[in-house]
C-alpha cells in the first residue's frame, strides 16, 4: 500500500518542544524541535490496515557533530533503538528507516530520546 505521511506539526502528531520552521528544507508548515533531554518526544498516532510489522521512514536534520540516541516505543514498549547521526547542519535533512511492530488500528509511535541532548529535528514519518 502507498505510504502515509505524517507531520511531526501535524493534527497526528505531539511535539514536547516547540513546532519550528527556522531551518529550510522542511516538509509542511515546520518540523519538531524536541525540548533537549530526555522527556522532549516527538509521537505520531498512525493506523494500520492489519497487525504486523510497519515500515517507518523518518526524515530528520542534526546539526550537531555527534548522534542523537532516541528509543522508538510502540503502544507504550519500546520496539526499537535508534541513533540519528550528524546530517551536518540543521537545513540539512535525510531519512532512517525502521521496522516495527503494530497492532490492528490505531497505533501510538513515540520517539523518546535517551540521553540529555534530546531529539534531532523532525520533520515527518512516512509509514
Ligand atoms: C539549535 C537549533 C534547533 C535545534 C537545537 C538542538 O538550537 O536551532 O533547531 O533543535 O539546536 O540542539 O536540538
Amino acid at each position: 500500500a502507498a505510504s502515509v505521511r505524517y507531520e511531526a506539526e501535524g493534527s497526528s502528531a505531539v511535539c514536547t518542544g516547540t513546532v519550528d520552521s527556522d531551518w529550510t528544507g522542511f516538509s509542511g508548515s515546520g518540523f519538531c524541535n524536541g525540548t533537549n533531554s530526555t522527556g522532549g518526544y516527538v509521537q505520531f498516532t498512525v493506523n494500520a490496515p492489519a497487525a504486523g510489522t510497519a515500515t517507518v521512514h523518518v526524515r530528520f536534520a542534526n546539526g550537531t557533530g555527534g548522534a542523537r540516541a532516541a528509543n522508538i516505543v510502540v503502544n507504550g514498549g519500546t520496539a526499537t533503538s535508534a541513533s540519528f547521526e550528524s546530517t551536518g547542519a540543521w537545513d540539512t535533512w535525510a531519512t532512517r528507516t525502521f521496522t516495527v511492530p503494530v497492532r490492528a488500528g490505531g497505533n501510538t509511535l513515540r520517539f523518546s530520546p535517551t540521553s540529555s541532548a534530546g531529539l534531532p529535528n523532525i520533520d515527518y514519518i512516512d509509514v
